[in-house]
């Protein structure tokens, strides 16, 4: 056997069987066919978008990228793969890793046009698969309580999958590090994404979100999506959002770098950032709840405002008027996992909706911690025009040190984000430290 991570991968598939037939016997199933997706054409061409297999089909397969493929469990049974791999001189047909899951699982290849037959009972067919399909198969498509019931499953790591979001770290932060030196060395936006991804040695089509490459101002963006080519006439500072994905699992890493010219306030701004993410981890533990630790996010934040002479009133105040709000839109985090966004992480365990408070509406985690989550801790302060323009000309405006905001604005912002496992006693963060 060749693969290092070979026992915790059994240890992971026996609970995953074992999950799997408690979920499927109490909601009076026989079986679940899985697919794993196809990638869509684009319209009226014959080439086809990037692809992503579905969510469930990588949990047991760690396979991401296995397009019209298909994996039926049922409870006792050895799972099938039914494997698309047709005899192709166009493209290399499909072939399976060296892997411990590999053995665990019956492998039939074929052309799979249509899916599958079911044996006699009650079946569900979950994935990206029509109505008439799901007809002819005689299963139930994408039953809810079947969903959420899988969902749930993966809001708790095994071993096996903390060591993957692991690997997948220590791989993105190669990129990180070979991105902050091209940077350092008067790089374009373009050269840092390809010194990326070539430390990082992956694809761009595999990265498991677009890379977020943001040089001076563009660092204010929160998704930014292009990469400029040309250098910029001046260097105040980058931010990089991007990840990695080892055997399904997502890294989602985001370090922000000060460059040769920046003003001094903003490498003061950035330790400060990552000062208060520090603390931000150090306060994981079971039963916290994560909406709290958005709040206090905040809290820290108006404090981080005040010590800078970016906010003139007090800290209660800066949070209560809503000035750290449009300082820092976005949420503090999220579960990470096979998706950068994981599964569940606006519902309680049985599945009742847990939408964020009002005020904090992109909030994506809104549970109560528990040992076995992998979440992101990722604080952030930026100049967004559309969100300080208005405050500006509001009756909290007075509280604003604009002078200070325009020091910062051309540096556009600072993200410092980390991929941390909730344990029963200290937090274990899974994200190295750059050399
Ligand atoms: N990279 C997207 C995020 O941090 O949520
Ligand atoms: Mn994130
Ligand atoms: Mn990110």
């Amino acid at each position: 056997m060749t693969d290092p991570l070979a026992e915790l991968q059994c240890s992971h598939l026996d609970r995953l069987e074992q999950r799997y037939a408690e979920v499927l016997s109490r909601l009076g199933h026989d079986g679940v066919l899985i697919y794993s997706g196809q990638p869509a054409l684009h319209f009226g061409d014959d080439q086809h978008t990037d692809f992503q297999a579905y969510g469930h089909f990588q949990h047991w397969t760690g396979q991401a990228y296995l397009a019209q493929s298909w994996l039926l469990v049922c409870p006792g049974k050895r799972p099938v793969l039914y494997l698309y791999a047709p005899d192709d001189f166009w493209h290399l047909p499909a072939r399976l890793p060296q892997e411990a899951w590999v053995e665990r699982v019956e492998v039939v290849k074929g052309r799979f046009d249509v899916p599958p037959a079911l044996p006699r009972g009650r079946y569900a067919v979950i994935g990206d698969v029509g109505v008439a399909t799901a007809k002819a198969l005689g299963a139930e498509l994408n039953p809810t309580a079947l969903l959420l019931a899988l969902d749930e499953e993966r809001v708790r790591k095994s071993e096996y999958e903390v060591a993957c979001i692991g690997q997948a770290n220590r791989q993105a932060m190669a990129g990180h590090v070979a991105a902050r030196d091209a940077f350092l060395s008067g790089a374009a936006e373009l050269d840092v994404q390809l010194a990326y991804l070539k430390a990082s040695r992956q694809r761009e089509s595999h990265v498991p979100y677009g890379n977020i490459i943001g040089i001076n101002a563009h660092a204010g963006v929160l998704h930014y999506q292009h990469y400029d080519a040309a250098t910029p006439a001046k260097q105040q500072s980058l931010l990089v959002d991007a990840g990695h994905r080892y055997r399904g699992y997502c890294a989602d890493i985001t370090r922000t770098w000060a460059g040769a010219q920046a003003d001094p306030l903003f490498p003061a701004l950035t330790e400060a950032v990552t000062h208060l993410q520090q603390q931000l981890i150090a306060a994981l533990r079971p039963g916290v709840d994560y909406v709290g630790l958005h709040e206090r996010m905040h809290d820290l934040l108006a404090d981080l405002l005040v010590e800078h002479r970016i906010v003139l009133g007090s800290p209660e105040s800066a949070v209560a008027n809503g000035i750290t709000r449009a300082f820092c839109p976005h949420g503090l985090g999220h579960l990470l996992g096979i998706q950068v966004h994981d599964v569940a992480g606006r519902r309680t365990a049985d599945g009742t909706a847990m939408p964020p408070p009002d005020e904090h509406p992109a909030l994506r985690l809104t549970r109560e911690l528990e040992p076995g989550m992998v979440v992101t801790i990722e604080p952030g302060l930026y100049v967004i025009p559309m969100l300080l323009d208005p405050l500006r000309e509001g009756p909290a405006g007075h509280q604003v040190n604009w002078e200070q905001v325009e020091r910062l604005a051309p540096h556009g912002g600072i993200r410092i984000e980390d991929n941390v496992l909730v344990t029963t006693g200290t937090p274990r963060n899974l994200t190295p430290e750059a050399e």
